[in-house]
């Protein structure tokens, strides 16, 4: 606990952070808040002047309630606020999101509490980032909304994509074309594998189960969710299809094992499901990734984790980058092909185009763009 400094009599008390983990809670999807209540009494039990409990971590609407409740039962003398302070910062970038965040959202319902908030921001506010005061629970649905829409934008554009496919179209040129327009904006539609992470995937699941308490359908969100599962399973099979459908006794080389760029993070990858399912399907399977092999290790052993993308290709059947790491752009495909037994690029991220890499002498497969028949003809 910090003390605010600065007065002839420096005030007790001051400001706590809880920004713990909130795990999705085993089989209900509910979000786990056993985290939270412990930090809330190891708060209480060190409260000492008024103190403002700021929660960062992500949690239903009402958990600052129970925080509340929390601390008021175990330290009845207790002089505090608890104000709801979700967090927008993306994983791989914290810190220059925390720092020029696009709003910065507090949900406090008392005045004082408020005054608090907003000297221990002012730094961030002088940098032109506005503050949104809103009620306790009104900031906690904030974060979920947020959540749940850019999830959405996802869901919506992979399914674009899969149209895009049938009818001929290339789902980035959608993309493009539906994204300059300001009223939807072109971030967060990029078509790829499904969301994954440690957020998206656990924060719909949990928005879900709030609606379901309230006895609220959410039915766009059950359906991001569901065609998300769908899609992740999905792409064993487009893989599967780029190999003419048979993929035992294949060596797949598969680039980026993290759920995105710049974070060691493979929670709800969709490197998981693909390569479980490939090697269902007979596939050996061989992996690079810059950060996150040691997390992979664990969850996938029966792999074949290589030093670099192209040790990683070397006897490969196929390449699928899965992950857009920046050494992935720029990848040199003669020495690939010089070291592939056969010269396939399914590219989940479309970094490509089959224009460049039929130059190289590759049969390429992208997302959302028409897959070329020579590539099921293998
Ligand atoms: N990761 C992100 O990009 C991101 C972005 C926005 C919001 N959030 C939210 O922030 C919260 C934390 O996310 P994370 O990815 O950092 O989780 P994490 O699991 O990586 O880290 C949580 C940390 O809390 C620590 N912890 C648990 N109980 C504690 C206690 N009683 N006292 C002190 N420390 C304790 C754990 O040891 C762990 O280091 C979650 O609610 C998440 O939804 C995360």
């Amino acid at each position: 606990m910090g003390d605010r400094r600065g007065g002839a009599r420096p005030p007790r008390g001051g400001v706590v952070f809880i920004a713990v983990g909130t795990p999705s809670r085993r089989g209900d999807g509910h979000a786990d808040l056993s985290y939270v209540y412990t930090a809330a009494r190891e708060i209480a039990a060190a409260l000492d002047g008024f103190t403002v409990i700021i929660t960062k971590s992500t949690v239903p609407v009402g958990t600052g309630d129970e925080v509340d409740r929390i601390i008021r039962e175990t330290r009845p003398d207790a002089d505090f606020a608890v104000v709801s302070n979700p967090e927008f910062l993306r994983e791989g970038a914290a810190i220059q999101d925390f720092k020029h965040p696009d709003r910065i959202v507090a949900g406090a319902d008392e005045d004082r509490a408020r005054n608090v908030f907003a000297e221990i921001y002012r730094p961030l506010y002088l940098n032109k980032a506005p503050i949104l005061y809103t009620s306790r629970r009104t900031a906690e649905l904030i974060k979920y909304a947020a959540n749940a829409f850019l999830a959405t934008k996802i869901a919506f554009i992979n399914e674009m994509a899969d149209l895009a496919e049938e009818v001929g179209a290339d789902v980035q040129d959608v993309a493009r074309g539906i994204g300059l327009d300001n009223r939807i904006g072109s971030k967060f539609l990029h078509a790829g594998p499904g969301f994954g992470g440690s957020c998206f995937p656990k924060d719909t699941r949990a928005l879900l189960q709030t609606a379901h308490d309230y006895e609220v359908p959410l039915r766009i969100i059950e359906a991001v969710i569901a065609a998300n599962d769908i899609r992740k399973r999905a792409m064993a099979r487009k893989v599967s299809a780029a190999f003419g459908g048979a993929l035992r006794g294949k060596t797949i080389a598969l680039l980026g094992l993290t759920f995105k760029p710049n974070t060691d993070d493979i929670r709800e990858a969709p490197s998981i499901p693909l390569i479980t399912a490939l090697q269902d399907m007979g596939a050996l399977v061989r992996a690079f990734d810059p950060v996150g092999m040691e997390h992979a290790k664990a969850i996938l052993p029966d792999v074949v984790y290589c030093d670099g993308p192209y040790s990683c290709a070397d006897g490969a059947d196929g390449v699928v980058i899965v992950t857009e790491w920046e050494q992935f752009r720029a990848l040199d495909f003669n020495l690939m092909k010089q070291r592939m037994a056969c010269p396939l690029l399914v590219d989940l991220r479309n970094i490509y185009s089959s224009d460049e890499m039929e130059r190289h002498g590759f049969l390429y497969v992208g997302i959302g763009r028409k897959v070329p028949s020579h590539a099921l003809r293998l």
